[in-house]
């Protein structure tokens, strides 16, 4: 395992550029299953989650060729409709392949996910989506079985109790797209990488209206061919460089972003007191003093980003004045605060509230990463605070980060990793 030595506080000034976004890349890769016909997918990021993804692809029988950054994708007539146990407990977007497997052989079978560490994370709204198109769904130990061949299109209301579904939304727009006739999903999510996927499923053929509003339609046609595709940069990588640079009251131009996909995030750096420019897929952030209190709540897109609160926390916690965090979007996405707390944050947890009283300067200490986005705020905690931080099980991080060491460390950071 590796562990991260991190000896701070460093400013960080200079330029950066940003990946394309791992959750648009995921759901691409699986429904490059719904053809025949070679898929050619562009830029893809280096990252533990992908490297699942293309595995779990390789156990059913796909060719996956990877060469520097791009990832050609080949599901022939043979492949195998089961996603097991073993690949799906690492990686819940493993459940990304349920649509379209469904969808084109009408037959899938998908480990149930199991718990996670940001809280109870069911899948009831794909089981929906895909029962609306007529599929048979059984549970059978330990997986969801799902079988309908025709699927039909249908109508359905996506939405649960903490708004629509990123990955339910996903998985039905892959289904209906080889469905026979129309499907509308109400309550759809409007995420950029959902209107990034339904812009494939375009390219290989499907008729789709709608994607990025609440409301989408897919008329199914009877077969989706090849396509070479680049998906779009991602947010939450360029949301956590931007943090990086007010935490440590830094300058950071971020290159290769979409800045229209952070206005709640740009918003929010500009109430803290940071100056933010934007430009053509350009982000300059500077701060030069403590933030300001802000309140922060996330929200469904266009909302303040759950994937990046644990990060922001991280910055109101070294901030002026008290900031409430809200998380409205997973239930326990606060494991985090416990380690920041030990590194001298003064942050109170009530209920779906975070409540923070800004400290002057966090102090390193030996701290554990919990899940992805929080490993994310403990380096940026640790490059912002006074003395040396180790952070064990970063394994977290290198699911969804590139070389995040490197990317910071070329800006100023000191961050050595250390396997041990
Ligand atoms: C995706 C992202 C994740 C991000 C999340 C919310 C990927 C690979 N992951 O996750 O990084 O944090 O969107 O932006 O793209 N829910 C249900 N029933 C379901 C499905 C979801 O109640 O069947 C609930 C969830 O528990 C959560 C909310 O809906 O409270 C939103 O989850 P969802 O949008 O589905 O997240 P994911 O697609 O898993």
């Amino acid at each position: 395992m590796d562990k991260f030595l991190i000896h701070g506080p460093t400013r960080l000034e200079g330029s950066v550029s940003n990946v394309t976004a791992k959750n648009a890349v995921l759901p691409i890769l699986a429904a490059c299953l719904l053809t025949e016909e070679p898929c050619v997918i562009r830029d893809v990021p280096q990252l533990e989650d992908v490297s699942t993804m293309a595995r779990l692809l390789r156990s059913m029988g796909v060719k996956t060729e990877l060469r520097r950054r791009t990832m050609k994708i080949t599901a022939g007539e043979k492949v195998e409709r089961t996603a097991t146990y073993d690949i799906v407990r690492k990686m819940r977007a493993s459940y990304y392949v349920l649509g379209p497997l469904l969808g084109r052989f009408g037959d899938a079978r998908v480990s149930l996910p199991g718990g996670c560490a940001i809280g109870p994370r069911p899948v009831d709204l794909h089981l929906k989506g895909i029962a609306a198109l007529g599929a048979e769904v059984k549970l059978e130990h330990g997986y969801i079985h799902a079988k309908g061949r025709p699927l039909r299109g249908g109508t359905m209301v996506l939405e649960g109790t903490s708004g629509p579904s990123v990955g339910a939304t996903a998985n039905t727009m892959m289904a209906a797209a080889l469905a026979r006739g129309e499907t509308v999903i109400e309550a759809a999510a409007c995420e950029p990488e959902v209107i990034d996927l339904a812009n494939f499923l375009i390219a290989m053929g499907a008729k789709i209206e709608g994607h990025g509003t609440p409301v989408i339609r897919i008329k199914g046609v009877k077969r989706l061919h090849g396509a070479d595709y680049r998906p779009i940069p991602d947010r939450v990588e360029a949301g956590t460089l931007a943090v990086a640079a007010a935490i440590t009251h830094g300058n950071l131009e971020i290159n290769g972003c979409e800045p229209e996909h952070l206005t709640a995030v740009i918003d929010r750096l500009r109430q803290a007191g940071a100056t933010v420019e934007t430009g053509k897929r350009r982000l300059v952030v500077n701060a030069e003093r403590r933030p300001g209190p802000v309140n922060v709540a996330t929200a469904p897109y266009p909302g303040f980003p759950t994937d990046l609160q644990a990060q922001f926390t991280a910055l109101l916690a070294t901030g002026l004045g008290t900031s409430v965090v809200t998380e409205n979007v997973f239930e326990s996405r606060f494991l985090h605060v416990l380690e920041l707390n030990r590194m001298g944050a003064k942050i109170d947890i009530n209920g779906r509230m975070a409540v923070i009283q800004g400290v002057e300067r966090l102090s390193g200490a030996q701290v554990m990463a919990s899940d992805l986005r929080a490993s994310a705020a403990l380096v940026l905690a640790a490059i912002a605070a006074r003395g040396d931080t180790e952070i064990q099980r970063i394994y977290h991080l290198d699911r969804g980060y590139e070389s995040l060491e490197k990317k910071l460390g070329d800006v100023g950071a000191k961050i050595e990793r250390v396997s041990y």
